[in-house]
């Protein structure tokens, strides 16, 4: 096969060409004195569709994450959040940096922190001890196996939270990616949060962007955030039309991602080794141990890279692989067949 078939991320996805027609045609102004006609329109669109009464497009997720940290607490507050969530672990310490944030990180398996250990936090003196004003929630969890984390167990942390007046932000980069995998609109996803960062640029295929949802007067105040981080845009309707595209057409085919992943693991679960078990397969990512191939993560990706297939490196001895709209049906199980040869072919499964 000629074609590169590219599995390292959702965020490879290039924008299709309804998107590219829309950007072409988009009517735009100064975002900066709110005159940005597709800005307004793609606002509107997300608040509606995540149920949250005002949204705010920002040029990343991450930007997202932080104006939502700088906004819902003070310098030298806590916030709690799961060891392996995104905020944490890669966003380069903004929250401490940008936000003045103290992280409290608890781990847990399915990364959604213990409600007794959050609660010690919560209980605890703000006049002796730091504040706890935040939890932060990751939705579908990207390093705790792309998993789709259950309503129930959000709503007990939300209910835990709402009971000490502290919200809960979640980073729903691929919040429709759980939305599917969990049979619900997102809008009941993201009912059990305060606020919301979710991505246009992953899964759902625009070029650019990200959106922050919330409370009127938590956007309203988020909006001088994204000022003070430099993310306050101009004729921005160019890239929100893409977005609006993003937005109304891109949600219902993900199953079509979550179900090649699937047929990924599928394949490679017959390997007794890889321990790989299509079932914990939520949403669109497949995580494989290259440990009992005997060959570290690099190596594998190197491998795999001669057949025209890009995987991440994850970790020195993890790989991940992520079905997106840019790897067709065809593609992925060309990808299957030729994984499971590369497996076969080091022989020490
Ligand atoms: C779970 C999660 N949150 C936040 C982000 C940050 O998004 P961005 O790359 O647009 O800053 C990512 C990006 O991969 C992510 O996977």
């Amino acid at each position: 096969m000629d074609k590169i078939i590219d599995l390292r991320s959702d965020t490879v996805t290039k924008p299709t060409d309804r998107m590219r027609e829309a950007m072409m045609n988009a009517e735009v102004g100064d975002d900066c004195y709110g005159e940005d006609p597709t800005i307004h329109r793609l606002e509107a669109l997300a608040a509606e569709k995540i149920g949250k009464p005002a949204a705010m497009y920002v040029p990343t997720g991450t930007m997202g994450n932080t104006a939502a940290i700088m906004t819902h607490t003070r310098a030298g507050d806590y916030a709690i959040m799961d060891a392996e969530c995104h905020i944490y672990y890669y966003e380069h310490g903004n929250l401490s940096s940008l936000a003045g944030i103290m992280p409290i990180v608890m781990n847990s398996a399915d990364g959604v922190p213990d409600l007794d250990e959050v609660e010690a936090y919560l209980q605890r003196d703000p006049a002796k001890f730091p504040k706890t004003s935040l939890i932060c929630l990751e939705n579908t969890h990207n390093r705790r196996g792309g998993r789709a984390i259950p309503l129930d167990r959000m709503s007990a942390v939300h209910e835990l939270a709402q009971r000490y007046g502290v919200p809960v932000h979640l980073d729903g980069a691929r919040v429709f990616n759980a939305a599917y995998a969990l049979g619900v609109e997102a809008r009941e996803v993201v009912s059990h949060v305060d606020s919301v960062m979710f991505c246009l640029s992953k899964g759902l295929c625009a070029p650019v962007g990200s959106m922050l949802a919330g409370e009127e007067d938590f956007i309203q105040e988020a909006r001088r955030a994204r000022k003070r981080l430099g993310g306050a845009m101009r004729q921005s309707g160019v890239l929100a039309a893409a977005g609006i595209v993003a937005l109304t057409e891109m949600p219902d085919r993900l199953g079509e991602d979550h179900a090649n992943a699937k047929l990924l693991a599928k394949a490679l679960s017959q390997f007794d080794e890889l321990a790989l078990h299509p079932e914990d397969v939520h949403t669109n990512m497949v995580f494989v141990d290259t440990k009992p191939l005997g060959i570290s993560a690099a190596d594998f990706a190197d491998r795999a890279s001669q057949h025209n297939i890009k995987v991440s490196v994850y970790g020195p001895m993890t790989v991940r692989m992520v079905a997106n709209h840019d790897a067709s049906r065809e593609d992925v199980l060309y990808a299957a067949e030729t994984l499971v040869d590369l497996v076969k072919s080091l022989g020490s499964c």
